[in-house]
């Protein structure tokens, strides 16, 4: 049970590179589990839930080899089983792409119920709706027995799906299974994430036919084979380079991001300006600082799906309104209970009142030091932003959570100048639990 250890009130300044997307790649690597021949993909980031997404897909019988640390060569044509329970699924959210995928691959897919972060209820109704709709006969959202969803169709064809809220997950796991269904399958209220179109842009380099993702509606006509045999390359991280703009800007330092899509940033970069910092774009790059008279000003955010201001952002710019001048807003309109942290960042001085799914904060001067807890991934990115500014040692437990989702987080942040390392002591959280 590691820690962070980060002595904070040090200026980040230089220049770092962001890894592949999170979320992208394992959308991707499901996707790969339907291809009837090899595929390359690069860019892969060197990060826990890759490690796990890996893993699952070698315990229904895929071959993946590491090229090298950002490339994997991956052979589906040795799966041998329809069946993931095991244990690793319910580490991560994203197991459940592996519904569409086997479902599109084997015409049966059984599966333990997905994890990953707790920030209330986390149905995917959606996703069997959906799937009902294309054929498939099984369990149904009300009745998943002993954590089990157990699905079959024989065959899989296209459907209309309608989606009530814009799901990343339905939007991406329909896509898997409507590739190889006999027939059109139609999108609509489709999620427009970077991610969503990374993955259609991987089916199509091999094979499939999705038309339309990045809007809200894709139309996606069934193949009967996915010859792989592509190299692909992974699209940069949204929230990586998202929080990385944020440590910036509230160490009072002056970093390039490079290996990003300014695009995919301009939710939090027309903010970041508006609140009064300087963000200037390149092609593939965004320096982030402050000038030496600039004022930074409290404003309010809402988190929507893209592209509106990311959920996966919210707590690191709560972050940043925390060190504005005045009283700011943030509200979460995704998720039910995405303010847990906000009793962490209390201890170090932050001024929040949440009320319902709304933040208001106050702005300070400064964080202080102090012992807090990641209570998720994005949570404890934000807890990190704040140690980083805090004049002082503070230490973070239960950093495997960030490790999840950062690659290499202690060398990029020490090469920009923080004092930050792993250590091997708890934290304690409310409950005694290290
Ligand atoms: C994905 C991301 C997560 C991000 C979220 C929103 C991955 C692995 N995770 O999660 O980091 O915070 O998108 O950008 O990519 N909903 C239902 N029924 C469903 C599915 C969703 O009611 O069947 C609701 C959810 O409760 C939530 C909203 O739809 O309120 C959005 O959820 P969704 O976009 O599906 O999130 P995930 O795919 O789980």
């Amino acid at each position: 049970m590691y820690s962070y250890r980060i002595n904070g009130g040090k200026p980040l300044r230089g220049d770092i590179t962001i890894s592949g997307s999170k979320n992208a790649v394992l959308g991707v690597l499901a996707a790969s589990m339907m291809l009837d021949g090899p595929c390359i993909l690069e860019n892969v980031p060197d990060i826990s839930d890759v490690k796990v997404m890996v893993e699952l897909c070698r315990t229904i019988g895929a071959t993946i080899e590491e090229i090298d640390k950002y490339t994997l060569r991956i052979d589906p044509t040795t799966i041998n089983t329809y069946t993931a329970t095991g244990p690793e699924v319910s580490k991560i959210r994203a197991s459940y792409y592996l519904l569409g995928a086997l479902l599109a691959r084997c015409g049966k897919a059984y599966l333990r119920m997905p994890g990953g972060c707790n920030f209330g209820q986390r149905p995917i109704d959606y996703h069997l709706k959906a799937f009902k709709a294309m054929g498939a006969k099984g369990t149904n959202a009300r009745d998943i027995e002993n954590g089990i969803i157990k699905l079959e169709a024989n065959p899989l064809h296209g459907a209309r799906v309608f989606f009530d809220i814009a799901s990343v997950g339905a939007t991406i796991n329909v896509m898997l299974a409507a590739t190889k269904a006999q027939g059109v399958t139609m999108i609509i209220n489709a999620a427009k994430e970077p991610h969503i179109v990374d993955v259609a842009n991987f089916l199509n380099s091999m094979g499939a036919k999705i038309k339309g993702a990045g809007t809200d509606t894709i139309r996606i006509t069934g193949v009967p084979t996915l010859p792989g045999n592509f190299s692909y390359s992974i699209i940069p991280d949204q929230i990586e380079a998202g929080t990385y703009m944020i440590a910036a800007a509230v160490t009072g330092g002056d970093v390039t991001i490079h290996n990003l899509i300014p695009t995919h940033m301009e939710p939090l970069s027309a903010k970041m300006r508006e609140m009064g910092y300087t963000v200037e774009e390149d092609d593939e790059s965004i320096r982030v600082y402050k000038e030496p008279d600039a004022e930074i000003e409290g404003t309010n955010f809402k988190t929507a799906p893209y592209p509106g201001f990311p959920t996966d952002l919210q707590p690191q710019a709560v972050v940043l309104l925390c060190l504005a001048s005045g009283m700011s807003k943030m509200h979460e309109n995704v998720w039910e209970t995405r303010f847990q942290y906000v009793a962490e960042l209390q201890k170090m001085g932050a001024n929040i009142n949440c009320i319902e799914r709304v933040a208001l904060v106050s702005g300070v001067d400064s964080f202080k030091p102090a012992c807090v807890t990641a209570t998720d991934l994005r949570a404890g990115a934000a807890l990190v932003c704040a140690a980083l500014e805090a004049p002082g040692v503070s230490y973070i437990g239960y950093a495997s959570r960030i490790d999840r989702g950062y690659e290499n987080i202690i060398e990029k942040l020490t090469s920009l100048g923080a004092d930050v390392e792993r250590v091997e002591k708890p934290v304690f959280d409310n409950d005694g639990e290290a």
